[in-house]
């Protein structure tokens, strides 16, 4: 049911495509995690990713950044492209590449150190010279607004925040080096409905500059956030269209199925 590689790439999309994944398979050991995968993540959009659990959707966004490259006996094989570039060969600089393909977790993972420390570790290892520094932390915190409320706090300690402010900085952090692409593995999980809605509206704002990939199990969310949507099941891609399509008239009777919480 999956889309072929040969559909994908006869189509004409309006959308520039950041990430091209052709014929993806994934194993953990002998097992089978990700089948056939082929998808097109446009470019400055929110993607959502959803699908019951255990049917690939952290294994598939954790291959946008090589994430589980150290997983004893997991390995993939096919192709993945960042605005055209191989990203799954030998050759492929890791610290480079996810610094242009950053992740936010579940559960908010600040440093256990100062605001100020936690925006400016990733420039620090990417040689980022001192002077840029405070403009950089300024500008991260701004861009997830949380400028205003920490700016006279800028060394208290992360661990202090409230989980919504942690996960904001833990955003901070990732935007302080630059990235390109923003994967998210139900970032809102840890978060009650306001603050989620208040990260919702974060992203909009976000997928002006980036590219975002969210999995999430909340189907509102997907709904209301997402640009673009693909069902996951078993490890396949069963669909992806926009997100209106993926709601109220898709291809598949089982994305009906889960996206109408007939089934997951
Ligand atoms: N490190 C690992 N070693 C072996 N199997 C794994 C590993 N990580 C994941 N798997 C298996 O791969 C499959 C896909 O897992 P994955 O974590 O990608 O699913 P998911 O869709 O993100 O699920 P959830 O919604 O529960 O987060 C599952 O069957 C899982 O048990
Ligand atoms: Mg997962």
């Amino acid at each position: 049911m999956s889309t072929s590689a040969d559909a994908l790439d006869s189509q004409k999309t309006a959308a520039e495509v950041k990430i091209r994944v052709r014929n993806l398979d994934a194993y953990y050991g002998s097992f089978h995690a990700l089948k056939n995968i082929n998808l097109d993540i446009p470019s400055r959009a929110i993607t959502s990713i959803v699908g019951p659990s255990g049917c690939g959707k952290s294994t598939l966004l954790r291959c946008f950044n090589r994430m589980s490259d150290g997983i004893r006996g997991f390995r993939v094989k096919g192709e993945i492209r960042l605005d055209g570039g191989d990203i799954l060969g030998r050759g492929v600089e890791l610290t480079q590449l996810r610094k242009r393909v950053g992740m936010v977790f579940q559960r908010p993972n600040p440093f256990p150190l100062s605001v100020f420390e936690n925006v400016v570790y990733g420039p620090r290892v990417h040689g980022e010279e001192n002077s840029r520094l405070a403009d950089l932390v300024e500008k991260s915190l701004r861009a997830t607004d949380l400028w205003d409320d920490l700016k006279d706090r800028l060394g208290q300690n992360a661990l202090s925040l409230s989980a919504e402010q942690q996960q904001r900085l833990c955003i901070s952090r990732l935007l302080a080096v630059e990235p390109e692409v923003l994967l998210m593995d139900e970032p809102c999980s840890a978060l009650d409905p306001f603050a989620t809605s208040r990260i919702e509206v974060l992203m909009q704002e976000l997928k002006q500059d980036y590219t975002i990939i969210i999995v999430t199990h909340n189907m509102q969310q997907a709904s209301r956030a997402s640009d673009y949507c693909g069902f996951m099941w078993l490890g396949e891609l069963v669909e992806f269209a926009d997100t209106p399509t993926i709601f109220t008239k898709p291809r598949n009777p089982r994305t009906e199925g889960y996206v109408t919480g007939r089934f997951g």
